[in-house]
């Protein structure tokens, strides 16, 4: 097989169109106000209020600073109850809150945090659990609230995956107190960065829309915040891509379909499942690789691709629990997390977004195909 002329990354960003971009650069200087919850950012925050279907939604400078205010927001403090299978970004934001991860493991088909350990994990010390909507798949958040309900704790949903996801007909956004969307260049819908949080109280929405802008109220400070303002241009980009993300989504859809195609009868290469009921935004496309059936491990497809200029991404690898600022904890042993441990070393996401071919999914299936008939010693 050929490689491709070019190289092909794992994503692509979602872009407005320049000159319509253009236009709004240039209402934006005609104003002077380039930050500080200008009429961009409150233009974005009523659309994606709308779009999200969320009633209190607050704007970001990205989710990592939005998941840190959220916890600040519910006044979270002792433990929380999080997965290891995510971005740096969940955990960092507990412990920068001086909060302590505590490692749950997660569920073999969907890669989400599994409801039947969280409960033996719980101690006086837990204020909260912190699970992610991992790849857009929906938690099991109805058997997450009752173990909530049961011991009186709060629920921040790590919904940096999943912009415009429905659950069972619901805006995933209504699930917990409060959610966080990443809009980070690399997801289905983007404000180059930037994200949100929405709440299912207005009072938290207050207190976020405090502690994002330093916690500063009529000259005074009760409570420090910090710096987490969406400014006016990554505003502007956010306006213009609403009106052009469920055409992405929508060829996303096509093109994950077009990967289960051609990728369902290769040995040893598993396909992760979608959660019934879910309406799905297709963020990423995410295979298994097992070994003993394709005849190379993850790591060794990883970087065979790479001689094909593909770009796959080992997504997540390694654990949270294994950086070496959280492998102390001792929910973060290997033996508690035997599940996370195995899709760690096994998952890899291959290129997706709206601007790839049909054509270039093919030749990366075949290129897949290719790969494991010569690694097993047999003749293409
Ligand atoms: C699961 C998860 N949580 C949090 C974040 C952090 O979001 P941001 O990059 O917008 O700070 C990301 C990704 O970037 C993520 O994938």
């Amino acid at each position: 097989m050929e490689s491709f002329p070019k190289p092909i990354y794992v994503t692509q960003p979602l872009l407005p169109d320049i000159d319509e971009l253009k236009g709004l650069l240039g209402k934006i200087w005609d104003s002077k106000q380039i930050s500080n919850n200008g009429s961009m950012a409150q233009t974005l925050e009523k659309e994606l209020s709308s779009f999200l279907k969320a009633e209190y939604l607050s704007l970001f400078v990205n989710g990592t600073i939005a998941l840190e205010i959220a916890c600040k927001v519910l006044r979270l403090s002792g433990e929380v109850i999080t997965t290891p299978f995510t971005f740096a970004a969940t955990c960092h934001a507990l412990a920068l809150n001086n909060i302590k991860p505590v490692f749950c493991d997660i569920e073999e088909d969907t890669f989400n945090i599994n409801p039947e350990c969280i409960e033996p994990l719980i101690t006086q010390n837990t204020t909260a659990i912190m699970p992610v909507h991992v790849f857009g798949n929906p938690c099991r958040v109805y058997d997450i609230k009752k173990i909530a309900d049961k011991y009186g704790l709060k629920i921040i949903y790590d919904a940096a995956h999943a912009f415009g996801v429905k659950y069972l007909g619901k805006p995933i956004s209504s699930f917990g107190d409060i959610s966080m969307f990443s809009f980070h260049a690399t997801k289905v819908y983007n404000t180059i960065e930037g994200g949100a949080l929405t709440f299912n109280n207005p009072y938290y929405k207050e207190r976020a829309d405090l502690l994002k802008n330093f916690g500063i109220r009529d000259d005074n400070v009760n409570e420090p915040g910090t710096n987490g303002k969406l400014n006016e241009v990554q505003a502007a980009v956010g306006i213009l891509l609403l009106e052009k993300v469920e055409g992405e989504i929508k060829r996303r859809q096509e093109l994950t379909k077009l990967y289960r195609h051609f990728l369902k009868d290769i040995p040893g290469i598993k396909l992760m499942n979608e959660v019934e009921g879910a309406d799905y935004n297709y963020p990423y496309f995410v295979i298994r690789v097992q070994k003993d059936e394709y005849g190379l491990s993850r790591d060794e497809l990883f970087e065979r691709l790479k001689q094909y200029n593909i770009f796959a991404k080992k997504y997540f690898y390694p654990l949270c629990s294994n950086f070496s600022c959280y492998r102390d904890i001792k929910s973060a042993s290997k033996e508690n997390l035997p599940i996370a441990q195995t899709i760690a070393d096994t998952v890899l996401a291959l290129p997706l977004y709206g601007a790839l071919s049909d054509i270039d999914v093919e030749k990366i299936c075949s290129i897949i195909s290719a790969i494991s008939i010569i690694s097993r010693g047999k003749s293409i």
